[in-house]
């Protein structure tokens, strides 16, 4: 065998199974969501005997286990020896409308159908046909539901087909990170989709703890990570959002740090230099996904905390903030040379929270004293690089 090929076969000396340590891993058993989990199986009861049951909501910030829960009682469902309900599965950041939807269900439940060029209303009546054969329940599960673009049209007609199927019906389970989501729903579908909602709260540092154990023990080889980078590893994700898809990263690039310096184990030191580097990557995937305007305010709090303007920064410790209303401004302006219209400040408002709460930028609320009460931000990660990010993401298609 050629040399150069050698590592390819090697066995590695700090990994048992890498795969149970990626974030794409369904664990068997959920640590700590025990009670969700309940909670989403008895809304979804009446739906798995055959009756029409109620449609359930299920938000909480990223990484706190909706999509790992959701896809473990599914699995679990897909093995019930008889049920008169059909469950689908639908990723909403691919099949992102209603049209999409739609034809996902036609594949799952009767691909022989599905072909392109079918009309939305022609899906429509197939699916509802189907339904009505023999009455029976289908459970449509949408997870990062808010990425629809004619969401109020999708919910609407999912809905809606509920008057129009003489007998069985549609069950609607919706998951999203995005607490502010309901804003953006029309009244008339809001009123119809929340009829239960369930939140996942942020883990702390010790149900971390838990759950790196649990997975480090099938994903390293004996003695090759210890308790103390493991607590490190919780403590740092428990300290800057609760999120168990980055508590995760950050031992699986410790263990390749440490594989890669053909170390015999995993340290503690390695887990600081894999957080560091592991929060940058999920950051800066996170900001590809961002619409347009987010990323064009996000890009306005890079170009001022790079610029500093003189007097309108804010130095609290080593720390940047910036006036949230220059940073509209410069939205503002960013987004006209781009001959784009932007954004109202009521827009502008909610985008900042959900940009806090997806942890790209932390906010403070001065006192008075700081003309009046006035809300400050910075970045939580390095400037010139999150402009980087953005700038590749956001001027991609104007370059070409
Ligand atoms: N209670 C838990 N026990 C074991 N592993 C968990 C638990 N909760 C989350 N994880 C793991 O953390 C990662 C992220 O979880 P998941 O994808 O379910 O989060 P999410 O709430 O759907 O996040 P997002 O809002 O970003 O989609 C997955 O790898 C999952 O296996
Ligand atoms: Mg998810």
């Amino acid at each position: 065998m050629d040399e150069l090929f050698s590592e390819v076969f090697k066995e590695s000396e700090i990994f048992a199974n890498r795969e149970v340590l990626s974030q794409h891993h369904i664990p068997q058993t959920l640590l700590f969501r025990e009670k969700q989990i309940d909670a989403i199986v008895k809304v979804l009861t009446p739906s798995l005997r055959g009756e029409r049951g109620r449609n359930l909501f299920l938000y909480g910030k990223t990484g706190t286990g909706k999509t790992s829960c959701m896809l473990n009682i599914i699995g679990k469902i897909k093995e019930l020896p008889i049920s008169k309900s059909r469950i689908s599965y639908i990723n909403c950041r691919i099949y992102n409308s209603r049209y999409r939807v739609f034809y996902k269900l036609m594949s799952d439940h009767l691909p022989m159908y599905a072909k392109r060029g079918h009309g939305i209303t022609e899906i429509y009546e197939r699916l509802i046909n189907w339904v009505e054969e023999d009455g029976k329940i289908l459970i449509v599960v949408l997870d990062e539901v808010d990425m629809v673009k004619d969401l109020d049209d999708m919910i609407y007609t999912l809905t809606r087909s509920n008057s129009d199927i003489k007998s069985g019906g549609v069950t609607i389970v919706g998951i999203s990170n995005n607490i502010s989501f309901k804003d953006e729903l029309d009244p008339r579908s809001l009123s119809t989709l929340y009829e239960n909602e369930l939140v996942f709260p942020p883990y702390n540092s010790n149900e971390l703890s838990a759950i790196l154990k649990d997975r480090a023990a099938a994903g390293f080889k004996e003695g090759r990570i210890d308790q103390e980078a493991i607590n490190l590893a919780a403590a740092i994700a428990a300290r800057e959002s609760g999120d168990a898809r980055l508590a995760l990263k950050i031992i699986s690039v410790a263990g390749e740090l440490a594989e890669s310096k053909k170390a015999k184990s995993v340290t503690a030191e390695d887990v600081s230099q894999a957080a560091k580097s592991a929060e940058e990557d999920i950051a800066y995937e996170l900001l590809n996904t961002l619409p347009e305007h987010e990323k064009l305010v996000i890009y306005a709090v890079a170009i001022l905390t790079m610029q500093g303007s003189k007097y309108k920064r804010l130095i609290e410790g080593t720390d940047t903030y910036i006036f949230s209303g220059e940073v509209y401004s410069r939205y503002a302006s960013l987004a006209q040379s781009m001959e784009k219209e932007f954004k109202t400040t009521r827009w502008y408002r909610k985008c900042i929270i959900d940009l806090e709460m997806q942890g790209i930028v932390s906010t403070y609320e001065s006192g008075k004293g700081i003309r009046g009460h006035t809300k400050l931000i910075k970045l939580v990660y390095p400037a010139d690089k999150i402009k980087a990010t953005v700038e590749k993401s956001l001027f991609k298609e104007e370059m070409v």
